[in-house]
This record gives C-alpha cells, structure tokens and sequence, in this order.
C-alpha cells in the first residue's frame, strides 16, 4: 500500500466557526522546535534555588516553562499590595537564558484573604454545604465578584508581562473544572435559570424536554427551577435537568475561560492562549470539542494508567486529542516522570517509560513535551509526586532520563518533526461527551455503562487487530472516513441520527454498538423499538427492531453470566432482545447454547449487517471482550491507517510533510518484538536491537521505541 490515503484522509472540521490556530514560539533563533519542559514552581523554593533551577533547566535542554499557575498569594499578597518583583526577576533569568514563558493567569487557586473578605465566592455541593478554601478552585465560576478579582489579576499581568519577549503563550486557569465542576450555590442557581431560559425560551419547553410530567415536576416559571440537589435517601435525579445542569457547569466555565482570556487579549493580542484539558480515558469533565474552538492551540494533562492498559490508553486519549487539534500540533502541558500521589496506590514508571510515554506523545501529533512539574516539592500535597528534579537531586535515575529524553527531543527537532501532521485513519470511533455523561445516570439498565471506556475498548481491539482508529468527536465532520464507529454514544439528536444515515446512505459504513441511539437530546428514550433514535431512522438504517435488555452481570446467583454467540465469541454485561431484522439484513451471528436457552435468546440475533444506500450498517448488540472485537473488525475487513499495518504488538504511526516523513514504532507488548520493513533512518532509538544481516529490520524490547525518518517528495507520495 502506498502512503497516499495521507492526502486524501480526513480532517475532523467543527461546524461551528474557531479561533486561528497559533502556536507559541520558542526563543530559539527561528523560534521552531519541539517544546520542553514542565510547570516551574520557583515561589515554592528560596530564589538561591532558581540559578541552579536554570544551570539543570539548561542541561537537560529544557526550552520552555509553565509558570505562575499557583501563584496568586504571592503576586497580591493582600488586597491592595501587589509583588512582581520576584515574577520579574525569574522570568528575566529565563528569558536570557533562552527558555520560554507560558505565563498562567494565575487564577486556578485564589489567595486565602479572597476567601475571608469574600466567602460568598465559595462553591456549595449538592447538600447544600460550603466548599471549603484550601485546596484549590475553591469559588463560583458564575461569581461576579470571584470574577472582578480574577480579571483585575489578568489585566494586571497582561499590562506587565504582554511585550516581554520571553513570555511566548498565555496558561489560562488550570485544568478549569477540576473542583468547581458542580456548584450548587445561589449564584449557581440564579445563572442555571438564566440559562435555561436561554435554551429553553419557554417554560412549556422546558417541561416538554425534562418530562416533567413525572413526579409532580412540573415548574411553572423558570423561578421554579432547581439544581439537582441532594434529595434526601437514594432518590433519582430526573435526568434531563440533571444533563442540563452538566451541560450548564461545561459552558460557565467555558465563559469564565472566555473573560479572562478576552481581558488579557484586549491589552495582549498578539500572544497565543491555551489552557490545559484534562483528556484521559477515565476522565470526562468537560465538553472539550466546544473548548477547542476558543483556545488558539489545545494542550492536554494526560497521567498513565498502570497495567497493561498504559501506552493503549495513552494513544486513545492523544488519538482524541489530535482530532480536537484538527491535525495541528498540540501540547502535552503535563504528564509525571514517574508516580504520582493521588491514586491509592501510586506506582512508578519503569525504566524506559520516561522516553516511552514522551515519544509515544510526539507519535501520536504533539509537539510538547512538559511535566508536571520541574522539581519536586519538599511540602505540601504533592510531595510524592514524581518531578523533573527529583527529591534524590540531580545525581538521580529520573533526571539522567529527563536529559535523555531532552536529548531526543532535540534530535526530533533537528530532524523537523514539528509541524508534521499525523496520517490519519480511516475509520474514526465517534466520542461524545454528552453521551458519556449520560451513561453517568443512575436510572439506566445497568449502571456499569460508560460510553468512553467502551470506545477505549474499541480503541485497543483496534490495535490488538494490528490496525489504528481516529477517535473524532461526534459533533465535528468525519464525512471523509471510510467506516464510523459508535460505541455506546447513548445519546443522539435527531441530526445526529439523520448525519449518520446520510454518511452510510452515501456508501459510508457504520458499525453501531448495544446502547447507542436509545436517548435523544433532551433524554427522552425513542419510542418503537430500540434503538429509537431519530424517530425510527436509527432502526432502519440497521436493519434491527429489539423490544428489551437482557443485563448479566454475574450479581444475580445460579444465573449465567455469560452467553455465547454462535461465532464463538461471548457477551457478559448486555444484550438486546433483537426481536426482528429487516428482510435484506443478514445475521453475522445469534447467541446460542444453554445460557442463552436459559435467558431466552438462543436464536436472537446479536450482530447484524444491513445494506443500506449504498453503504452498510453494523449492528453489534452486545458487549464483546475485546478479543472479539478484534476478530469481528478482522472478519469484516475494517481499515485502520494506510501503511501502517503491524504485528499488533507494535503501534506504528507516522508523522508527515510534503518533505518529510517520520514513522514510529512503540512496543505495546513485554515481548521483544521482531520489526520488519523498516524505512529511511533510524534517529532516535530505544531498547531496540538491530537484527543481524538485514537493514530494514530490528526487534523493540519492552518499553521501546523506534523513529525513522525519510525524506520523500512529492511525486512518492502520490
Ligand atoms: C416503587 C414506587 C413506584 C416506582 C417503583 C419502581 O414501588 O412506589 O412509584 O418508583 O418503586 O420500582
Ligand atoms: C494536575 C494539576 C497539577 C498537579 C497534577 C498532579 O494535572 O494540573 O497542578 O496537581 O495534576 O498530577
């Protein structure tokens, strides 16, 4: 196969207008390369450290800092005194020394005094209880006062810091939402009525939309809205008001990242603005397909899981973070050197990771590379977690590794990775925010559905199948693939539904999982037969009509909880009762055996094929080990990245130009590898052996990692 599909693969384009992508320079001559470096805390340390921060920064060729980001008490130490004496000096000492300032706005942690004069700017949880200050993002996005104190701090540093050249990009907040997702206070409250009625229009609407009809809900003024407090015992939130309470804490801290970035643009525009998301497979706080239009380049805090999961989850978070980038470059503004101190067990990166984990970032489209953080704390919460610069000093493992790893990344901007674009999939599995947090409803079948963890498991059948998919959200255009995937996007809005079918009507192929399309929008289940999506447009376009869930789950005692398919493959968690296909449909495989005889499915369908336009949809109803569906997407010949097929133990991506091509080879495996087929010039390896006799082979042990780079032209490319 030719790497031609390059070209012609698709990019991911939002409907809704973005801001032009910028991204910030470094203080190198051309102000190009690959960025490095971490969040520098220097206020935590006496200014004797700094100058021996700097002589380490400069070793390890670090080339940029996230700076400032907790630093709100000591810039205005009380209300009317302010001290920039100390940011001046250490973002002078870097500027000289070449290292470039992502300068934060400060506002993730507010200083104690905010709190006492103002404890109005506190967050309530849904008890009703204060939040109390001390740890971090302790106030009210929706706060007007909360709000004139964090933009008279960012005009404040925008009028100082805009024209100083060493300042290169602005870090806006930290992780917003990481504390102050759910606020339930009177601020809260007054702003969810607002918006509803912005949404809304009507009061009848709303109760239209939140059927309202249930329980006595009705409200009859937009005065009589709630937030979704505690209830008292287990009660149920209605949950349309409770996705529209999700939906309300996505976009008031998009607002508030909106007036603070736009206080600072309107003295400084001239600088790029960023903020850091927090896109992990386990982590879902955000709308993050909306925040990519308001930042000028994404940024992104990914933490590894431990386990075998590690570089597959890695590559399903940076596969959706390339696609909220739209191919541009994007940060990695954090990721640990080794443990961090937050999980209940906390391992360490083993040897190799370091490198590992980095590279696997640039090989999935980032051109940053930053840690949290540059040298460990000696105090505070986050003592024990992993730095740059570890308690041990420099005469450490991590920070031979952080050297290291500064040393690749040169060699990799040397070479001029920067700038080249990911060779897309063509098959893209479609994430979804909304139904992610749909799938967070305790009033569903099971309780145990999560539309992300299940596109990461389709994800990693993908790589297990020795191919690779996009992850593109639902709401931006993926038209140009090949074949679609929807796992578990619970949620869909008539258009969704009616984009969908456009797509297959067209010769798209869309293969559809168990408990996509049961919801709409506004969470009202479609009537008819499952999957009711889009008026019944859903179940035409598939072919299947089922009328009710069959749920296992092995709590039930003496009941199966697993059932076979008659290709051998097993369902544990969810099936549905498919109880008619349509007359052109053909049946892939029914459950089968004694435990579907026991619940009354042997014979029903499970997985489907159904011609539809001059595409085809495929109709997976059930939850499927990974395994199988690895075996599924062999069988039905689904495509990943062009030239890019491997032994799936290895994940071989490729970064190009119209000049220029780099390929990347990451073990995912504790195997040594045999890698065969190699092109162009080895420039950066690790843990790799070169195989004896032939130049185009090699084996990659465990944790390592292969960059090649070739020149190409553009006629090669065709
Ligand atoms: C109780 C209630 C009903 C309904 C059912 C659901 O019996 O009285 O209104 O909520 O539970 O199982
Ligand atoms: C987040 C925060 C950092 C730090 C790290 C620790 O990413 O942004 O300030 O707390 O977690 O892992």
């Amino acid at each position: 196969m030719t790497s031609s599909t390059a070209a012609a693969s698709p990019t991911a384009i939002p409907p809704s207008a973005r801001r032009p992508f910028r991204w910030p320079a470094l203080l190198t001559e051309t102000g190009r390369g690959i960025a490095y470096g971490g969040d520098y805390n220097p206020d935590q340390w006496p200014e004797e450290v700094w100058d021996d921060d700097i002589r380490l920064m400069k070793q390890a060729r670090v080339n940029t800092v996230a700076l400032g980001i907790f630093s709100w008490a000591r810039i205005q130490p009380t209300e009317h005194t302010w001290d920039f004496g100390w940011l001046d000096r250490i973002i002078g000492k870097l500027g000289e020394t070449g290292i470039a300032v992502d300068l934060a706005s400060a506002t993730a942690s507010a200083p104690m005094w905010l709190y006492e004069t103002h404890p109005e700017i506190l967050p309530r949880d849904r008890y009703g209880h204060v939040v109390n200050p001390g740890s971090r993002q302790s106030w009210r996005p929706t706060s007007p006062v909360f709000k004139r104190y964090a933009l008279d701090l960012c005009r404040r540093l925008a009028e100082r810091y805009g024209d100083n050249p060493a300042v290169t990009a602005w870090h806006m907040g930290n992780e917003y939402g990481w504390n102050n997702r759910n606020d339930y206070s009177d601020d809260s409250l007054a702003a969810f009525r607002r918006w509803c009625e912005a949404k809304y229009g009507t009061i009848d609407m709303l109760n239209e939309a939140w059927g309202t009809a249930f329980w006595s809900q009705h409200v009859n003024s937009f005065d009589e809205i709630l937030l979704p407090y505690h209830m008292g015992g287990d009660s149920m939130v209605n949950p349309a008001q409770q996705l529209d309470f999700t939906r309300f804490g996505n976009d008031m801290l998009l607002d508030f990242y909106k007036a603070e970035r736009d206080a600072i643009e309107a003295v400084c525009p001239d600088k790029p603005f960023t903020t850091n998301f927090m896109v992990s497979t386990d982590q879902c706080s955000m709308d993050y397909a909306k925040w990519a239009n308001e930042v000028d380049f994404v940024s992104n805090d990914h933490y590894f899981h431990e386990g075998e999961s590690h570089l597959d989850e890695l590559a399903c978070s940076d596969a959706l973070m390339d696609s909220f980038a739209l191919g541009k470059p994007w940060y990695v503004m954090e990721h640990s050197t080794s443990a961090v101190q937050w999980k209940p067990l906390n391992a360490r990166k083993r040897g190799g990771e370091l490198m590992r984990d980095s590279l696997a970032h640039i090989a999935m489209g980032a051109d940053a590379i930053n840690f949290f953080q540059w040298r460990q704390s000696e105090a505070g919460a986050e003592a024990f977690h992993s730095a740059m610069v570890p308690h041990a000093g420099e005469d450490s493992a991590v920070y031979r590794g952080v050297c290291e790893l500064g040393e690749a990344l040169r060699t990799l901007s040397d070479a001029g990775v920067q700038g080249t674009g990911l060779r897309r999939s063509r098959t893209a599995i479609l994430f979804h925010a909304e139904s992610e947090w749909a799938t967070w409803s305790q009033t569903l079948p099971s309780m145990r559905l999560s539309h992300w963890h299940d596109v990461r498991d389709w994800y990693r059948a993908f790589l297990d199948a020795g191919k690779r998919a996009d992850v593109t959200p639902l709401a931006y255009d993926w038209n140009g693939y090949e074949t679609i995937v929807l796992p578990t996007v619970l949620m869909m809005s008539d258009d969704d539904v009616r984009r969908i079918a456009a797509f297959v009507r067209d010769g798209g192929r869309a293969i559809v999982g168990y408990a996509t399309g049961l919801v709409d929008d506004r969470f009202h289940v479609g009537l008819g037969g499952y999957p009711g999506a889009g008026g019944g447009l859903l179940r035409d376009m598939l072919g299947v009509r089922g009328e009710e869930f069959n749920i296992l789950g092995g709590e039930a005692d003496g009941e199966p909880d697993e059932i076979t398919l008659t290709n051998g493959m097993t369902t544990r968690l969810w099936q549905n009762d498919v109880t008619s296909v349509a007359p052109d449909a053909s049946v892939v495989a029914s459950y089968a055996g004694p435990d579907a005889a026991d619940w009354e499915l042997d014979g029903t369908p499970a997985i489907v094929r159904h011609p539809y336009g001059k595409g085809e949809a495929i109709y997976v109803g059930c939850d499927l080990k990974r395994g199988d569906i690895a075996r599924l997407l062999a069988e039905l010949g689904v495509v990943g990245v062009a030239g890019t097929e491997t032994d799936p133990r290895i994940i071989h991506t490729v970064r190009e130009s119209d000049t220029v091509r780099f390929d990347f080879y990451l073990n995912r495996s504790r195997d040594h590898v045999a890698v065969n087929g190699i092109a162009g010039e080895m420039i950066v390896a690790q843990r790799v052996d070169a195989a004896s006799g032939a130049s185009d082979a090699c084996a990659i042990g465990r944790n390592g990692i292969l960059v090649t780079r070739t020149n190409v032209t553009k006629t090669s490319r065709k």
